[in-house]
This record gives structure tokens, sequence and C-alpha cells, in this order.
């Protein structure tokens, strides 16, 4: 029996890094999946592996940060699948790295819009689809960024992907006698195309390695198991939280 067995799995930002990783182990454990990314090329091509791999998966391209995509994200899963029994809510977009002053309102507001808001928006249209279900599991990614630890020139994503952690309290505490479990993912530096942009010299990969009691930046595949145990029945009693899959940022000293 694998983990996920007969469960319905949306996932965002399934076209790279954590989300591609997500896509490729969620459905070796047997869920079927509707993926969600913006471009629609590579975003086939995962649906494509996952379906090479004797998997179920289909792509649904758009932004997050559309209200009319989430709606379609549950249509499809409804429509192709049956229902939906998980949502990992996982793109998102650092936006400019800088100094607060020097960063646009529009900036700012647009990064909210895809770490936060999107939120908000999946949140709406995947609780009553998961209660209709009987219940189910949310997983929203977040960071160790601004809520263990600041991190300079991250101001608009810090302030967003802290955000999520409070909403996740109140639907957690909203939908636990309604069979939904409601948690975020706080992954520390993981290498993808987002944590090569950020850790972007050798100098500035070797601090970011450093800042953790491992000394290195993680796999995408270390941080999609994590998920995993989020999305699973594996973490049946587990509602509410801000799981650190950091390697140790926040303890770390020397
Ligand atoms: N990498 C790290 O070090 C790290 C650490 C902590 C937390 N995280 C978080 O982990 C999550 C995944 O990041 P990653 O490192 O795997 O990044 P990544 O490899 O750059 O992947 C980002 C994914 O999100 C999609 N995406 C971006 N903006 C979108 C939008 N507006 N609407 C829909 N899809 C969008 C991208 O596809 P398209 O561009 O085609 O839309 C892509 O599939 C993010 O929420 C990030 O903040 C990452």
């Amino acid at each position: 029996m694998s983990r996920l067995d007969n469960k319905v799995a949306i996932i965002t930002g399934a076209s790279s890094g954590i989300g591609r990783a997500a896509a490729l182990l969620f459905a070796r454990q047997g869920a079927r999946l509707v993926l969600s990314a913006r471009g629609r090329e590579r975003l086939d091509a995962v649906a494509a592996d996952v379906r090479a791999a004797g998997g179920a998966a289909i792509a649904v391209p758009g932004d997050v940060s559309d209200e009319a995509h989430h709606r379609a994200l549950v249509d499809a899963a409804q429509a192709e699948f049956g229902g939906l029994d998980i949502a990992f809510n996982n793109a998102g977009t650092t936006g400019p790295i800088g100094p607060l002053p020097a960063l646009a309102a529009a900036d700012w507001q647009a990064v909210l819009d895809v770490n936060l808001t999107s939120a908000f928006l999946a949140a709406k249209y995947q609780l009553p689809a998961l209660e209709a279900r009987g219940g189910g599991a949310v997983v929203f990614t977040s960071t160790f960024v601004g809520y263990t630890a600041g991190f300079p020139g991250l101001a608009a994503y810090a302030a967003s992907k802290s955000g999520l952690i409070g909403l996740v309290q109140v639907l957690a505490s909203e939908y636990g006698q309604r069979g939904v479990r409601v948690n975020a993912l706080l992954p520390g530096a993981t290498d993808t195309p987002m944590g090569r942009a950020v850790a972007n010299t050798p100098e500035a990969r070797e601090f970011i390695a450093g800042l953790n009691a491992f000394k290195r930046i993680a796999a995408p595949e270390e941080i999609a198991q994590a998920a995993l145990f989020l999305c699973s029945d594996a973490s049946s009693f587990t509602t509410g939280t801000a799981m650190l899959a950091d390697g140790g940022v926040s303890i770390n000293r020397v």
C-alpha cells in the first residue's frame, strides 16, 4: 500500500524545483495529480514524466494570483479524478531582491499577490471541495526567511510568506472538526532555480549553506518528502503547524 493511494492532489509550482519533485514523489505514492504553473511547456513535461512512470497527471496552466485559476484547478480535480483530497500550494516568488526603499509598491504588491493572496484564493475553492470529500490536507509552502531568521533584501517575500502561517492557524482551527488539516512547510535553502537565483555566486552559496547545521543546500526531493508527510495520513494529528525542513538554520549558531 502506497501512502497516497486513491488520493487526488493539486500541486502548484509543479513545473520546477520542489513542486516538480513533489509531483514525481506523490505520483509514485499513488496520487492522481492536477499540476499547476504558468509556463505550459515545462508543466506538460512534468505531467508527461509522471505518466511515463505509470502515474496519472493532468496539467492546468495558470497564474496562482488569478482567482479563476484556482476554480479551474478544483474543477479539473473533480471532473478528471472525481474529487480533491490534497492541495500542496507551493508556487512562489521572491520578487526583486534588495533594500526596501528601492522596492516599487507594484513589486511589493505582486509578491503579496503570488505568495499570500494566492493562498486565500486557493483555500476559498479547495476547502469546500475537501469538505465534500469528507476531509483532506492542505499545505502551503512558506520559508524560514522572516519566521526564524531575518534575511536582508527579502522584505516582501518574508512578509508574504510569514502571512501564510497566520492563515494556516486560522484555517486549521476552523476546519479541524471537518476533517481538513492545514499546515505550512518551511524549507531551508534548496537547490532549485529559485534557490540558485538567491545563492547566485559561489560565495553566496557557501554563505547560505553555512547557515544550517549540515553546511549544505537541500535537494528538492528532501523537501518533497516533508511535503509528503504533511499531505499524507502519516501526519494525521498534525495541523496548524509551521513545520521547518531547514537543516537546522533556526537553531544553528556556529
Ligand atoms: N528554493 C529555496 O531555497 C526555497 C526555500 C524556502 C522556500 N521556498 C519556497 O518553495 C516554493 C517552491 O520554490 P522552488 O525553489 O521550487 O522554485 P522554482 O524551482 O523556481 O519553482 C517555482 C515554481 O512556481 C511556479 N510559479 C512561479 N510563479 C507563479 C505564479 N505566479 N503562478 C503560478 N505558478 C508560479 C513556477 O512555474 P512558472 O514560472 O512557469 O509559473 C515553478 O513551477 C516557493 O514557494 C518558494 O518560496 C524555496
